[in-house]
């Protein structure tokens, strides 16, 4: 199994229950920030895509009349059911699914959140446009993802960094890339928020299995970052105390 999406759903089936316990997937200000600038209303029908561990999904489930989550990786959706049963929240419907190709008819969602997962999609262009399609006029799309430095070299070094850690990373994007690629897919963005995650290179390289000689490659490639990939990571510590800041976007935007 060598293309993207195979390689993503094999890394995320050896690895869905990391997802459902990560503390940095399972909270914080970036969730809730998701949660407020989705702003639902109780007659909404939702959907969350690349659910992942059903963080985002289940957040938002309480506040809306249905709720869709859909995922790439059956073993996912399973963590995802698991949490939601054991969180005591009902009514989630888990679709198995490609977040480029919706399997959904047009105009179905008033609100379509996607949170920590675009950066594995080959074709965000799709994605958006698969996103713009299931909208129906006037509705709501929360996009939330780590985000690269406007600097094309730090940007690289990030996105190598990345998939050195997780095969499975395709891209993440500058906040202008994605600007760009909502305006293509017609959506209009109406709050833009960053976030900072300190992590322990420890932790975010065990949650995919990480061999001990890749995190000492991980290690050394933070050590050589040149100084604006530096400042952007932020990098801290020695050994197993290193941690770095991973940048983190989330974007509101309707559909005219
Ligand atoms: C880090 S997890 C998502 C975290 C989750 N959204 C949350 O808020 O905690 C990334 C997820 O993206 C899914 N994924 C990757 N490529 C996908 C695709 N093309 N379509 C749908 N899901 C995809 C993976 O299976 C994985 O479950």
């Amino acid at each position: 199994m060598t293309d993207p999406k195979s390689r993503s759903r094999e890394r995320f089936a050896a690895h869905a229950h990391a997802y459902v316990t990560s503390e940095s997937h399972a909270g914080g200000e970036d969730l809730e920030a998701v949660v407020r600038l989705a702003d639902a209303r109780p007659e909404w029908v939702a959907l969350d895509v690349a659910t992942g561990g059903g963080h985002t999904a289940i957040a938002i489930a309480p506040f809306v009349a249905g709720m869709v989550a859909l995922d790439l990786t059956p073993e996912m959706l399973d963590a995802a059911r698991g949490l939601a049963a054991e969180r005591d929240v009902a009514g989630i419907e888990f679709v198995l699914g490609d977040a480029e190709a919706l399997p959904f008819p047009d105009a179905s969602f008033d609100l379509v959140t996607c949170r920590i997962a675009a950066h594995h999609f080959p074709d965000v262009q799709a994605f958006a446009d698969a996103v713009a399609r299931v909208l129906r006029p006037g509705g709501r799309f929360v996009l939330h993802d780590q985000c690269v430095p406007d600097n094309a070299a730090a940007a690289t070094f990030v996105n190598l960094f990345e998939r050195l850690r997780d095969p499975s990373h395709q891209r993440s994007l500058a906040e202008g890339a994605w600007r760009e690629v909502l305006r293509r897919a017609n959506l209009e963005i109406e709050a833009v928020e960053h976030f900072e995650k300190r992590m322990s290179l420890e932790t975010w390289s065990a949650r995919q299995g990480c061999t001990p000689q890749t995190v000492t490659q991980l290690r050394e490639l933070l050590a050589d970052a040149g100084e604006t990939t530096a400042a952007w990571m932020a990098a801290e510590g020695e050994g197993s105390e290193t941690t770095f800041t991973i940048h983190q976007v989330v974007i509101a935007a309707s559909k005219g």
